[in-house]
């Protein structure tokens, strides 16, 4: 009979350490996934502070999910007592105060972490082609991120968390047609109640969160398959060392960028904690504070706002005015300004992807799409009340003029992208990444 031969082990380790790598290593590819995605995946050597955001991001969604299974513990998706549950987390479940406070001021850093690292992006042209996947799965992220953060507000069953959710169920109550229907199926009853919240937390505590892993796994694939962009935003792996095989301009992720980001995790978490402990509420704008009244579906709260990100986006809705006494073409702005963002790979026609070697046109509409999405965001945590006040313009309410003219400089970024980066006098890209 003929003998089975042995396996052979690629373990690089010797003694008994490497005999159990290399037992491991004829049933699972550690090794070479080891190799693979860390030891030798080579990323540009000139990554900046704007690359780490991307690992910030990956940090704060393990803590999420961590503080979110402790807070599952004693948290109640009960009308009748999810409110009180919250307060027995805070002030009776040992450490809940700080568990609790960890999870909502994640939720705020999270957005912090993706508007940077979706900023780098822009900056860095890093949607253009071979990313533009990457950058699919980036925008299904954020959106996936918006509904969760969404769903999660309701849990408190503060009066925040009450009105606000009432507030955007009513918005897709404005679609035509199904609008109606659509508002009573989300919500699962007529008004907001029980059901809402059970079903609110079925996707806040699991859906979500599957959808969420599994789009993060695809888009770290994706990014893997291509390589990461660079702050020249010129290709790696057009310039390779004959002798080595490996780019020039690449360094090997481990150890170089996992201590680098090690780094960011450490300055991350010494300004995470300091918010934690000194200002964990953010002066009403990480939780606000109607949200520590209990929700009172007989008392709606004089200054109803979501929470500061979505604020841009709301800002929108409330400046196009209505139509027909139907609020859709402000919904259907504020759905398309996050949609937009799928496009951009197809709308840059520019030759280069780095904002450094771009000309003054798109300089000028990157800046002005900056801006314009700040106090977008700023108009919309200001009640509407202060926007009549703001008559800065000599105008009873300047501020809808100013936030419709901002909409209209946030839409014209995306729409006139193909002309003005096609026109736009660029500089000549270097053919090895600078410092
Ligand atoms: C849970 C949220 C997210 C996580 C955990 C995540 C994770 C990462 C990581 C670890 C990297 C590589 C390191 C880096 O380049 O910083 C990366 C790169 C990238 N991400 Fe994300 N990301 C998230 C959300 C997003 C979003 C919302 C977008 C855009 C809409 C996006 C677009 C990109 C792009 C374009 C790159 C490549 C950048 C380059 O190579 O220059 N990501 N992401």
């Amino acid at each position: 009979m003929a003998s089975i031969p042995k396996p052979i082990s690629t373990s690089p380790i010797g003694g008994l350490p490497g005999k159990f790598l290399g037992w491991i290593d004829d049933r699972f590819p550690l090794t070479t996934l080891y190799k693979e995605h860390l030891g030798e995946y080579y990323a540009p050597k000139n990554f900046n502070l704007w690359y780490y955001f991307g690992s910030l991001a990956l940090l704060i969604l393990v803590m999420q999910i961590v503080t979110g299974i402790f807070l599952t513990m004693n948290y109640k998706p009960d009308a009748k007592f999810a409110f009180a549950s919250v307060e027995y987390i805070m002030r009776d479940v040992s450490a809940g105060w700080l568990i609790r406070y960890m999870h909502s001021t994640g939720a705020s850093m999270f957005f912090v972490v993706v508007y940077l690292h979706m900023m780098r992006g822009l900056m860095y042209g890093s949607y253009k082609k071979p990313r533009e996947l990457l950058w699919v799965f980036g925008c299904m992220i954020y959106l996936a991120l918006m509904a969760e953060a969404f769903f999660g507000y309701l849990l408190p069953w503060g009066q925040m968390s009450y009105w606000g959710a009432q507030v955007i169920i009513n918005l897709f109550g404005a679609i035509p047609f199904i609008g109606e229907d659509l508002a009573v199926w989300i919500r699962g009853d007529y008004n907001i109640g029980d059901a809402t919240l059970n079903r609110f937390f079925a996707f806040h505590v699991i859906a979500i969160p599957l959808v969420l892993l599994g789009l993060v796994a695809a888009h770290l694939t994706a990014l893997h398959e291509v390589g990461s962009n660079n702050p020249d935003g010129i290709e790696i792996k057009k310039n390779i060392d004959p002798k080595s095989g490996h780019p020039r301009d690449g360094i090997p992720f481990h150890p170089y960028y996992t201590v680098k980001d090690l780094v960011g995790v450490v300055v991350f978490l010494g300004a995470f904690t300091a918010i934690i402990f000194f200002a964990p509420e953010m002066g009403g704008y990480f939780l606000e504070a109607a949200n520590f009244i209990p929700a009172d579906p007989l008392k709606t709260p004089a200054h109803i706002a979501p929470v500061w990100y979505f604020t841009p986006f709301y800002a929108m809705l409330r400046a196009v005015p209505s139509m027909f006494s139907s609020q859709f073409p402000g919904v259907a702005v504020m759905g398309g300004a996050t949609l937009i963002l799928f496009a951009l790979p197809w709308l840059d026609r520019g030759k280069v992807r780095s904002v450094r070697y771009r000309g003054p046109i798109y300089k000028a509409f990157l800046t002005a799409f900056v801006v314009s999405f700040l106090i977008l965001g700023y108009l919309g945590v200001v009640p509407t009340t202060v926007w009549g006040q703001l008559s800065f313009l000599g105008g009873v309410d300047s501020a809808t003029l100013v936030a419709r003219i901002l909409t209209v400089v946030y839409f014209s970024f995306f729409i006139l992208m193909p002309w003005y980066t096609k026109i736009d006098k660029e500089k000549a890209e270097p053919s090895q990444v600078t410092y």
